[in-house]
C-alpha cells in the first residue's frame, strides 16, 4: 500500500491509474477505521480495479462544541488496517493542505441541509461538502463509497456529484451493526457499558419502524410516535434529537410510509450524539438510489 500526504501526488497516480484503464473506487474517511469502514473497502474493491481510502479528521464539519479536538487519531492502527483490508493507496492530508490560509470557497447546500442533523449541527454540511468536493476532485475517481448510516450525508453527496457535474457515481453502502444491532460508529468508543447498553433502543426502533411496515402500517406519524417510546428508554441521559419518516430522495417528511422512506433517529446519550436510520423496502429500491 503506497501512503501519500500531499492532494498533488495522489492526483498524478490515479490520473496515470486512469489512463492505465484502471477503474478507481475511493472511500473517504475520518480514520479511527472499524469493521464498517471494511464494509465499504470490500464494497470499493468489487466496483473497481484500484481502492483508495482517505483519512482527513476535517475540522470544517465540527461545530465549536463538538468533538474535533478528541476525535480519535489512532493513525498507525489505521494504515494496518487499511494494508490489511487491501487498500492499494491511503491518502492522510495534513490540514495545511486541504485548507490554505486564506481558503475562501465553501460548498453550501439549500434544501436536503433543511432538516434531520442540519438544524442541530450548524455548518457541519457545509464543512462535509467542502472538503468532499476537494477530496473527489482531487482522486477524480470512478466511484466513491459512502455508508448509509450516513444517510443525509450520502444523500447530499449523491446530490453533490449531479448538480456539479461530477464524474464519480456515488454507491451507498448498508450500515454495519454489532451482533446486538448497535450500528458500527467511531463514536461508540465514547460510550460507557451502561450507555452502550442504552444506544441499543436506536436500533430497537427502527427494528420496530420495519416490523409495523411489513405489517402494512402506513401511517408515519404513528409509526415515529411508536419509536420514539423505544428511543425513550434509553435512559435519563438520553435526549432525543428526532424521529423521523422522510423520503429518501428529497429528505422532507412523509405523511405516509412507502417502499424508500427512510426511518432516521437521533439521540444524544451523555455527550455522545448517535445517529441511525433505515431504508424502508430498501432491496425494491436499490436501483435508483445506488443502495448496494
Ligand atoms: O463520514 C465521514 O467520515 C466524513 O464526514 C467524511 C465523508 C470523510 C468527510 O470528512
Amino acid at each position: 500500500m503506497d501512503v501519500f500526504a500531499l492532494p498533488a501526488e495522489v492526483r498524478e497516480r490515479t490520473s496515470a491509474l486512469r489512463r492505465a484503464g484502471s477503474r478507481v473506487a475511493f472511500v473517504p474517511t475520518m480514520g479511527a477505521l472499524h469493521a464498517g469502514h471494511g464494509s465499504l473497502f470490500d464494497v470499493a474493491r468489487r466496483h473497481a480495479d484500484c481502492v483508495i481510502a482517505s483519512i482527513f479528521v476535517n475540522p470544517t464539519q465540527f461545530g465549536p462544541a463538538e468533538d474535533f479536538d478528541r476525535y480519535p487519531r489512532p493513525f498507525a492502527a489505521d494504515a494496518a488496517f487499511c494494508a490489511a483490508a487491501g487498500v492499494d493507496i491511503l491518502f492522510c492530508p495534513r490540514r495545511e493542505d486541504m485548507y490554505a490560509p486564506e481558503h475562501s470557497i465553501l460548498v453550501v447546500e439549500g434544501a436536503l441541509t433543511r432538516g434531520l442533523c442540519g438544524p442541530f449541527r450548524p455548518g457541519h454540511f457545509r464543512g462535509v461538502l467542502t472538503v468532499v468536493t476537494q477530496l473527489l476532485n482531487i482522486v477524480q475517481p470512478d466511484v466513491a463509497v459512502f455508508g448509509q448510516k450516513d444517510a443525509q450525508q450520502a444523500r447530499l453527496i449523491q446530490t453533490l456529484v449531479r448538480d456539479l457535474h461530477m464524474h464519480t457515481r456515488v454507491l451507498v453502502a448498508p450500515t454495519w451493526r454489532d451482533p446486538d444491532g448497535l450500528a458500527m460508529s467511531s463514536r461508540n468508543q465514547y460510550l460507557s457499558s451502561d450507555e452502550r447498553r442504552h444506544a441499543l433502543a436506536l436500533s430497537q426502533a427502527l427494528q420496530l419502524g420495519e416490523t409495523l411496515y411489513a405489517q402494512g402500517v402506513r401511517d408515519a406519524a404513528q409509526v415515529c410516535a411508536r419509536m420514539h417510546a423505544v428511543c425513550a428508554t434509553a435512559g435519563a441521559a438520553a435526549v432525543i434529537e428526532y424521529v423521523e419518516a422522510v423520503d429518501f430522495a428529497t429528505l422532507r417528511p412523509v405523511v405516509e410510509l412507502v417502499d424508500g422512506t427512510l426511518l432516521a433517529v437521533c439521540v444524544r446519550i451523555g455527550r455522545t450524539r448517535l445517529i441511525d436510520n433505515v431504508v424502508l423496502g430498501r432491496a425494491r429500491v436499490a436501483r435508483e438510489y445506488d443502495l448496494v
